[in-house]
């Protein structure tokens, strides 16, 4: 494999182990704030996250290399309030999508078409990741000053586990 290719793997690698993280500690946050429908989705998004880590780790060992299990940063513990929260969540997850963007480019610019095709499964869930995020802050800009509770509802129903 491409060198440059493989250490921006290793960087991905990183980067979705530490968005588990950060997303456990938003949930356990959350969850301490008796706020149990955006914990259980930030739980999910977290095991998800941990799932993305594991998917890069397979695929750049079957390709004969390498691959870096990281250690973390210690993510923050607690947030202002929700609205802040979910921002944090969008932002994160446009800041993953540059990134899985700039490994398709770098696939492209050493042609690696093999992880180029891979990577295109990344490309796809980020729309995803982005979208659920983006839903959760436009609802936020248009709830009441005392809907929290409804928002919290209505997250519990997005994970389908009312
Ligand atoms: Fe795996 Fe949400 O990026």
């Amino acid at each position: 494999m491409n060198s440059n290719v493989l250490k921006l793997l290793n960087e991905q690698i990183d980067k979705e182990g530490y968005s588990s993280y950060l997303y456990l500690s938003m949930a356990s946050w959350a969850e301490g704030q008796g706020l149990p429908g955006i914990a259980a989705w930030l739980y999910a998004q977290s095991d998800e996250e941990r799932e993305h880590m594991i998917k890069i780790i397979r695929f750049v060992n079957e390709r004969g290399e390498s691959a870096i299990v990281p250690g973390h940063k210690t993510p923050p513990a607690s947030w202002k309030d929700v609205p802040t929260l979910f921002a944090e969540v969008l932002s994160h997850e446009q800041y993953v999508t540059a990134s899985i963007n700039n490994i398709a480019d770098a696939c492209l610019q050493n042609k690696d078409y093999t992880t180029f095709n891979w990577i295109q499964w990344f490309v796809s869930e980020q729309i995803e990741e982005e979208s659920n995020a983006q839903g959760i802050m436009d609802y936020i800009r248009h709830m009441s000053p005392n809907g929290l509770l409804l928002l919290d509802k209505q997250i519990m129903k997005m994970r389908g586990e009312e």
